[in-house]
């Protein structure tokens, strides 16, 4: 029961859970759930921002020049079905086993030509020649600072020449005045745990490297596990610089994945990246 000591400290920079959280069997049945309500800004996000951006991408970076579409962190395929109903040949791509279990049997009943595999988009191969890659609800900025970097690089090589990565982040604006805290609750049964537990929720800053911590640490008869959280935030500059050094050169730059401009106290940040 004392374990939870070692988690009296500030974290490291980037210092990993003790355990898998976005394919944990017990978890991923609330992630799924939280993925199919379409009024949440939640796992994704509301069906009406959804909509609007497969409309703004579909005109943006159109299927008839753009035909095959990698979408990474597809989750049950939300994007990808609707992606695929406006005209893309769509690979969904995905870490959660139950997420794409859910989006291959909803393809096969709305009679969808969607691949989905399930993989680690920063260890596992995803393939290459695709004309567009998409990335979406700022997924990018959940990454340490080694695996962006690494993922950057398979995503140019991913495309072909010509081909476009888009993506958004969030900005320093998502966290700007919120302080750390350490709070407590528990749940007889929850999002976390099937059985009663404590859980402990400490918010971090890393104010010089821009990334904030969401820690949770979930305390029951059976174990003490640590769930970190991390979210690097970007400014223009700096995701711009990234995208230079991976050898993209085209760059556009809006404010969302509907298409909004590009506004300096904005939350996101969404870019289209062209190799
Ligand atoms: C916030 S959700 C966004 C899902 C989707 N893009 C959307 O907007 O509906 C993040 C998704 O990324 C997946 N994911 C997280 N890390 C991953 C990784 N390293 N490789 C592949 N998928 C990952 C999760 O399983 C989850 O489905």
């Amino acid at each position: 029961m004392k374990e939870f000591i070692q988690f009296e400290k500030k974290p490291k920079l980037y210092q990993t859970s003790t355990k898998k959280f976005w394919d944990d069997p017990y978890i991923s049945k609330g992630m799924l759930k939280a993925h199919l309500n379409p009024e949440v800004d939640a796992a994704t996000r509301k069906e009406k921002f959804v909509e609007e951006s497969v409309q703004w991408i579909r005109k943006q970076i159109p299927p008839a020049t753009y035909p095959t579409l990698l979408d990474l962190g597809c989750g049950p395929g939300i994007y990808a079905e609707l992606l695929s109903r406006n005209g893309y040949q769509v690979t969904g791509f995905d870490l959660s086993k139950r997420s794409i279990d859910y989006a291959k049997a909803s393809a096969k009943e709305k009679k969808l030509d969607i691949l989905y595999v399930e993989g680690n988009y920063v260890s596992d191969d995803f393939g290459r020649d695709y004309d567009l890659i998409t990335m979406i609800y700022c997924d990018f900025g959940v990454l340490s600072n080694e695996n962006r970097k690494i993922l950057l690089k398979k995503v140019y090589q991913g495309l072909k020449s010509g081909g476009c990565f888009l993506f958004d982040v969030f900005t320093l604006e998502k966290y700007r005045g919120q302080e750390e805290y350490k709070e407590w609750s528990i749940e007889a049964q929850g999002f976390w745990r099937e059985e009663a537990s404590l859980i402990l929720k400490s918010f971090y800053r890393y104010e010089a490297e821009n990334t904030f911590l969401e820690q949770y640490i979930i305390i029951n008869e059976n174990e003490t596990v640590c769930y970190n959280i991390w979210e690097h935030v970007f400014t223009l500059e700096e995701i711009k610089q990234d995208l230079k050094e991976a050898g993209f050169n085209k760059i556009e730059v809006y404010g969302d994945v509907t298409g909004k401009p590009y506004i300096d106290n904005g939350q996101t940040i969404c870019l289209i990246a062209k190799k």
